[in-house]
């Protein structure tokens, strides 16, 4: 098989803590169910940190590279999820903090940079932390305020993202525990 069809999509990642799980997908049903919109599985709940797209396998040692790399530029650090949002257009429910961590934002710019220079994709739109909750959302976003969803981070994950009929299906690659200061 030639590289141009041996390519794999690729993100790096978060992902919540079994308690922090736990609260973001009865979070996502509850939106799902107020917008008529469709949750996430649970296990495939994650914060997106940086999207590849299609990478060619022969390049996946590299991305890997790059991982372990921006997963030593911070230790571990909490995220505070506080806000609700509903991107009206697109139909898609998210939950973001308010502050985005030092720590986030660090790895974030590693990601970014190291991947620009080894010439792979590096999404150029401010970065808006999020996890996605509900897609597909008709209604308006109604309800009371929530409660904050607080997760220790301590982990970078590469994740392999395949689109199923029934949706997609995310495998994790790598995963490195965030090693610096
Ligand atoms: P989303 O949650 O806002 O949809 C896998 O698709 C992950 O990569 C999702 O978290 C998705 O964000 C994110 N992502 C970022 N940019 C993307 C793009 N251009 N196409 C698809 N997914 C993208």
């Amino acid at each position: 098989m030639s590289d141009r069809t041996y390519s794999l999509r690729l993100f790096f990642a978060i992902q919540p803590d079994s308690s922090a799980r736990q609260s973001l997908a009865a979070l996502a049903t509850d939106v799902a169910r107020g917008t008529g919109g469709r949750a996430p599985r649970a296990e495939n709940l994650h914060l997106t940190l940086a999207f590849l797209g299609e990478v060619p396998h022969a390049d996946l040692a590299n991305v890997e590279a790059i991982g372990a790399l921006s997963a030593a530029v911070t230790g571990p650090f909490v995220i505070t999820l506080d806000r609700v949002g509903l991107f009206r257009d697109a139909g898609i429910a998210s939950i973001a903090p308010s502050e985005t961590p030092a720590g986030l934002a660090r790895i974030v710019e590693a990601l970014r940079q190291a991947l620009q220079a080894a010439a792979l994709r590096v999404e150029r739109r401010d970065f808006r932390p999020h996890v996605t909750l509900a897609r597909r959302c008709t209604r308006p976003l109604t309800g009371a305020a929530i409660a904050p969803i607080e997760w220790q981070v301590d982990t970078l994950t590469l994740i392999a993202s395949q689109t199923l009929p029934e949706g997609p299906r995310y495998r994790e690659l790598a995963s490195w525990r965030l090693s610096g200061k």
